[in-house]
């Protein structure tokens, strides 16, 4: 089951090309309007509904913390079927993440992988729940230097500096400088203001925070640049053509890392390598 009912295109894409590949049906709700949610139904028991139906459920939803209450609902249920986490309100983007993750692994892969690099995550940070997952995953590789730069009415929440600091002894830092940063970063990790999540008010000096072309030259020549997309102003397009911008590729490894997750949680990732290794083996 597609459970999208926030706006999505890649990660909905990717999750059903994914499944797709995988030669899984897929049924969807895109549309809360035109299912029983309309009646009045509670989200709850609409998507316990779904698991009466469907051996899996990926879903994004802008409720704070829906998807991990459902999987706690669906485990005490006589047909706990696994919930995999597509976005959930502002706070967690965890396959977004784990997409991000696979695409600094391929392409650090020949100067020394993860491990010891400097992560500069840039923009809405207070809102930007892909910023958030990337950050709580990044801690698993020793001596990375995470540096979050954004306004500062935008910057990270207590939360993130929490779990970094105290539960996982990572040292940080955070600024408003943007251009500065350029040359120390091995990967920048750009993001859009989050406007849908603002209070009445609330404004982001954008243009400072915006990739140009003519801020390549202060980049190191192996650095990644990244950004989960959808873009507005944050990357100039003509940046696209530099060999450092990776986003394109992220969208691509999107699909393939999705494909992984789903064959692991149904247990049928061992027998799809043996299935692939005697296809190119016969071939
Ligand atoms: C992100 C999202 O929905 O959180 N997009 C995505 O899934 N690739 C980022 C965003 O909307 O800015």
């Amino acid at each position: 089951m597609l459970y999208f009912v926030q706006p999505s295109t890649r990660t909905f894409l990717s999750f059903q090309s994914a499944c797709q590949i995988l030669g899984m049906q897929c049924s969807e709700i895109r549309n809360p309007s035109i299912s029983s949610e309309a009646k009045g139904e509670r989200v709850e028991d609409a998507i316990r509904t779904f698991s009466s139906y469907v051996d899996i459920i990926i879903m994004r939803s802008p409720l704070p913390g829906l998807c991990s209450r459902m999987a706690q609902i669906l485990d005490q249920s006589n047909r706990p079927v696994p919930i995999i986490n597509a976005g959930s309100g502002p706070d967690e983007h965890p396959t977004q993440a784990l997409l991000d993750l696979y695409t600094l692994h391929r392409d650090f892969k020949n100067c020394g992988g993860i491990s010891g690099k400097t992560i500069c995550m840039v923009g809405d940070l207070k809102h930007g729940r892909t910023v958030r997952s990337l950050a709580r995953m990044l801690v698993h590789f020793p001596n990375i230097h995470m540096i979050f730069s954004s306004p500062k009415n935008f910057a990270i929440k207590d939360d993130i500096r929490d779990y970094l600091s105290k539960q996982n002894h990572i040292t940080f830092s955070e600024t408003e400088e943007f251009e500065t940063l350029l040359p120390q970063c091995d990967a920048l990790y750009m993001t859009r203001i989050q406007d849908e999540w603002h209070s009445p008010g609330e404004s982001f000096d954008k243009e400072r925070y915006h990739l140009k072309w003519h801020h390549l030259k202060q980049m190191k020549e192996n650095a990644l640049i990244l950004h989960p997309f959808p873009r507005r102003e944050e990357i100039e397009v003509r940046v696209d053509q530099d060999p450092r911008a990776k986003y394109w590729e992220q969208e691509r490894n999107g699909m393939w890392i999705r494909l992984a997750l789903i064959s692991q949680i149904l247990n049928v990732s061992d027998e799809l390598c043996d299935y692939y290794d005697k296809a190119i083996n016969e071939s």
